[in-house]
């Protein structure tokens, strides 16, 4: 099943209740909350106290995306929170930082820029409860999704089932209905997007139409792969 977070980066920070109330009702499963510290990325968004506000909101779980340097720094602030994601080019002792999340309650996902290669995370894979890729440069919504990302979602989907591993892929980065079926096809689990759902008129029919485009493609994925083993077998047989 694909889960659907939304990412408050785009929401109307004036009438922040409103914005969770319209994103609860129209099903999304999460709330992603960009936190930024204007050194690892150019920009500076949310900080410690909204993100606890935003918890104190809703009963929906809550992630945090820390875009931030000193990863360590911060940790302790979110026991309140389901997850917490740190960048694997922030952190010297992935080990370490992962431990800290799991002790305060939390549990963690690590994400990557773009161009960090999948080798970054090869030990830490299965310690982890999901890895985000990014599918744009961390920093700002409203970006242009990079397609070469999908191979990564592809590469790192592979190495999961090889595994026998249960971590899930994160997409986080212009996700939307053109977009999601693409990072879906791919293998990704859980989308996360702030444009596709708070940057609508209609939230609702924002989140409806990008959960219909991410289980179609779901779904015409397995129906192809069903009849490939299902043409494997007849050659086999044929043979
Ligand atoms: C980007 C953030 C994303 C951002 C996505 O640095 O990590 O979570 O909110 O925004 P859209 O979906 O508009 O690209
Ligand atoms: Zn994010």
């Amino acid at each position: 099943m694909i889960k659907i977070g939304a990412s408050i980066l785009s929401a109307d920070f004036g009438h922040l209740k409103e914005e969770i109330r319209k994103a609860e009702e129209a099903g999304v499963d999460f709330f992603h909350v960009d936190m930024m510290d204007g050194h690892f990325v150019p920009n500076i968004s949310m900080g410690i106290g909204i993100a606890k506000h935003i918890k104190k909101l809703t009963e929906l779980p809550v992630e945090v995306h820390l875009m931030v340097e000193n990863v360590d720094l911060f940790i302790n602030e979110f026991e309140d929170m389901d997850y917490i994601t740190f960048h694997i080019e922030a952190v010297k002792f992935p080990f370490r930082v992962i431990n800290k999340i799991k002790s305060i309650g939390a549990k963690p996902i690590v994400a990557l820029n773009p161009a960090t290669p999948l080798d970054r995370i090869e030990y830490i894979l299965v310690e982890v409860h999901a890895v985000l890729i990014m599918t744009v440069e961390p920093g700002f919504s409203g970006q242009k999704f990079i397609p070469i990302m999908t191979k990564k979602i592809e590469k790192l989907k592979n190495v999961i089932v090889e595994n026998g591993y249960d971590t899930k892929i994160f997409v986080d980065g212009w996700i939307n209905v053109e977009t999601a079926p693409l990072a879906v096809k791919a293998g990704a689990d859980v989308l996360v997007a702030a444009s596709a759902i708070f940057g609508k008129d209609d939230v609702k029919t924002a989140v409806k139409n990008l959960r219909e485009a991410a289980l179609k493609a779901l779904n015409k994925d397995f129906l192809n792969k069903n009849l490939d083993s299902n043409k494997d077998k007849q050659v086999k047989h044929n043979g």
